[in-house]
């Protein structure tokens, strides 16, 4: 099939992009490149062994996408393009509006014009907001508590009309858990700009020298040592679940819903010392305040991805952080060292 993935020069699009190739697909990624480096995109193609067509290009840009639409031909979207920092969509609302919504109205326009109308699009398992009830199923009520899940939760709504007014729409809307790790070949990975927001690339900069310690972000919650549980999940598992998603909504139309988690909670402090078994030295760190926001534990329920897609994570958290360690240490300073 002929698929255009946009963001697909990011963390999560490199890896599924490299994914699609090697299952036989022809790929154009369409970027702007505003948070990723057309390094990773060389890397895939020489991971696959195959080339990709590569369009720099912004969804917010009418005339390009109509551009990489009449070039590319594609039968189906994967839409990972989008801003993702929640403390930055707090700070710079309009900018995460504009770029996550209008970018999708724009392509969204844009597919219908050419007759395109399959897509998987990157949710995430923060349209469930904070709640607590866990594990958390498909069916439990959209409550995003920030702009970045807002735009998530528009999204949906977007989608999911749409499927509502035309039922020649085929969308699977990919509610991510955690994703961490990195292609067990350590030449793609994560590459956060910045001070990473996130746990693991956070964890894997510390172990690797680059920062002093980790802060832990408060050890009395209700849960069995007092840190914060999430669902991790690696992102080799998460990109052969688009592929799943792909599969099934070629097959039949409609607007479908799935989370993609391993469906097992792990805690700050039992990352930490996964990560340091992996990486073979202790990694530093602290307790703190909580962040603003955190919820105690959030986990998925898998099984409609498994009974739908028949599609499960295999990997553990072992192998999650022994991954992300050998990118980190192939890469210390991700692609800007290539
Ligand atoms: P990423 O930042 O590595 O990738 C996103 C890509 O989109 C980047 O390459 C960026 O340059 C591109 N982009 C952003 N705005 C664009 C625009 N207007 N036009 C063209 N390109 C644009 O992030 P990621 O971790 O790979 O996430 C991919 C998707 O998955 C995002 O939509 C994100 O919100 C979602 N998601 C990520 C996580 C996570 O923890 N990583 C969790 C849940 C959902
Ligand atoms: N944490 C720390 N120290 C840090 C970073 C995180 O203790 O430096 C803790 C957090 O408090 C939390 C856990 O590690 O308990 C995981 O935090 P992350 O920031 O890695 O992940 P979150 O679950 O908070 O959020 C992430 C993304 C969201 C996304 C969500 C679900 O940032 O955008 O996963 O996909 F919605």
């Amino acid at each position: 099939m002929r698929i255009l993935v946009t963001g697909g020069a990011g963390y999560i699009g490199s890896h599924t992009t490299l994914a699609l190739l090697e299952a036989g697909h022809d790929v154009t990624v369409l970027d702007n490149l505003a948070n990723s480096s057309e390094e990773s995109l060389r890397r895939v193609q020489e991971l696959s062994g195959r080339s990709l067509d590569f369009i720099k290009a912004d969804l917010l840009d009418e005339q390009a996408l109509e551009a990489a639409f009449a070039q590319s031909r594609p039968e189906a979207v994967i839409h990972f393009a989008g801003l993702k920092a929640v403390g930055e969509s707090v700070a710079k609302p309009l900018y995460y509006y504009t770029n996550n919504v209008v970018g999708t109205l724009n392509l969204l326009q844009c597919m219908d014009r050419h007759d395109v109308r399959t897509i998987v699009f990157s949710s995430s398992a923060t349209v469930y907001g904070a709640s607590e009830q866990v594990p958390l199923t498909e069916d439990m009520p959209m409550d995003a508590v920030n702009p970045y899940g807002r735009t998530k939760e528009q999204i949906e709504d977007i989608l999911s009309d749409l499927g509502t007014a035309d039922p020649r729409w085929r969308v699977a809307l990919l509610r991510y858990f955690n994703p961490v790790g990195a292609h067990e070949s350590g030449r793609i990975g994560e590459d956060p700009t910045g001070v990473p927001n996130n746990l693991l690339p956070f964890v894997a900069q510390v172990a690797v020298g680059r920062r002093e310690k980790v802060m832990v972000f408060g050890n009395d919650y209700s849960t069995p040592d007092g840190t914060g549980v999430r669902d991790y999940i690696h992102v080799v598992d998460l990109a052969a679940g688009h592929l799943a998603a792909l599969d099934y909504v070629s097959g039949q139309a409609g607007v479908y819903r799935w989370n993609l988690g391993t469906g097992n909670g792990s805690s700050v402090l039992e990352v930490l010392a996964a990560f340091s078994k992996a990486a073979g030295r202790e990694v530093p760190y602290e307790f703190t305040d909580r962040r603003p926001g955190d919820a105690a534990v959030s986990y998925a329920d898998a099984t409609a991805a498994q009974r739908d897609l028949g599609w499960s994570a295999k990997h553990s958290l072992d192998d999650m952080c022994r991954d992300h360690w050998r990118w980190q240490e192939q890469n210390p300073q991700g692609y800007a060292g290539a």
